[in-house]
């Protein structure tokens, strides 16, 4: 039987052959025939947000300027990609991050992921503490869906710009059903990290975040994420952490391992209130004699000591380089001071106990 002709259908048809004609001369990407996904942009500042007096200003540029409109504007070939909506979550240079910032952010994360009409989120952040957040989020994200962490090394009026391209592969990254169920995933210079993992490595390179020894998880080529390996830590839906009723965090800060250090710091930071301290030890996590008895007596005021390794690379072995069992002291693991600082405050909103905390070491 044949069909009987449909003007409006023909014309919608010849418009859409039309428009990918277009894109296809402009080498954009051609709007897939299936439905978009809803993807949210969160922006809270950085250098991604970030302008300079110039367009080769990469230095001394101020971060956290542009608003998020601006940015999505700044990126047309978004709405091919996903339905997109932003919204202004806080505008801070990430240095200053706090856990107030981490706890309004994971709450809205979790908020809008427990929506039927979002499908995943992209939160454009400063790459200073990016790894952190990425990692604080990995441990109280109670979805499989898709958070993907970008920001950018140079600010957005800077010419070659990275920016645009990590939020539209950002984008592409979270509206792919391939990212589900992997963990928070950081997404810069067409590279895709585990949350765990990842370090900021460079102090100004694009290719700054790394993870390198446990490796990169995927890359972004040809507007679609391809994935080589995952990360065999615990996140998200499995991990035990839940921040929805919390207003503070417990206060948990790092002392560093040097030659010739004192055990002031230690001292100070336990006078100041600290619950737990994570301590960044030369080597597999060693202690210098004159800290070591700080730390006892730091223990013995009830505070939760963790070996790490300034080296930010390896597993710190228990009973190692001290005795933990003697020392009821907590290892690292392989996770460098600033993320083992993330599990501690997480762990001791659960419990006090030094073998369980060690077990969620050895499980996130
Ligand atoms: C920041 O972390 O906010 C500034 C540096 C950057 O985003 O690259």
């Amino acid at each position: 039987m044949q069909t009987p002709f449909n003007l409006g259908r023909y014309l919608a048809l010849a418009m859409l052959a039309l428009c990918t004609a277009t894109a296809q001369a402009k080498n954009e990407p051609v709007a897939p025939a299936v439905k978009l996904a809803n993807i949210r942009i969160l922006a809270t500042g950085g250098t991604i947000a970030g302008t300079g007096a110039t367009s080769t200003t990469t230095v001394g540029y101020a971060a956290a300027k542009v608003g998020v409109d601006q940015l999505i504007e700044a990126v047309p070939v978004l709405k091919q990609v996903a339905n997109i909506t932003g919204e202004q979550l806080f505008q801070v240079a990430s240095e200053n991050m706090t856990d107030e910032y981490w706890l309004k952010l994971a709450k809205r994360v979790n908020t809008l992921l427990a929506q039927d009409d979002v499908d995943g989120i992209v939160i454009t952040h400063g790459t200073d503490t990016l790894e952190e957040t990425a990692y604080f989020l990995n441990l109280v994200v109670k979805s499989r869906k898709p958070v993907v962490l970008v920001g950018a090394m140079r600010p957005s009026t800077a010419m070659s710009a990275d920016g645009p391209f990590n939020i539209y592969n950002g984008v592409v990254l979270a509206a792919s059903p391939e990212a589900a169920g992997k963990g928070v995933l950081v997404c810069l210079n067409d590279q895709i990290n585990a949350a765990r993992d990842v370090t900021k490595a460079s102090t100004a390179t694009l290719d700054t975040f790394r993870a390198p020894e446990l490796g990169l998880i995927g890359y972004m080529q040809n507007n679609k994420p391809h994935f080589y390996r995952l990360s065999a830590r615990k996140h998200t839906v499995d991990a035990e952490f839940d921040i929805s009723n919390l207003e503070t965090l417990p206060k948990v800060d790092i002392v560093y391992g040097y030659a010739n250090v004192t055990r002031a710091p230690v001292d100070a930071l336990v006078a100041a209130g600290a619950k737990g301290l994570i301590h960044a030890g030369v080597g597999d996590g060693s202690l210098h004699n004159a800290v070591k008895p700080a730390l006892i007596e730091a223990r013995k005021q009830g505070v939760i000591v963790v070996r790490g390794s300034r080296t930010g690379n390896g597993i710190v072995a228990r009973n190692g380089e001290a005795n933990d069992d003697e020392l009821d002291s907590v290892v690292s693991d392989t996770l460098n001071p600033q993320k083992a600082r993330i599990l501690l405050m997480l762990a001791l909103i659960k419990t006090h106990q030094t073998s369980d905390i060690q077990r969620m070491f050895y499980t996130y």
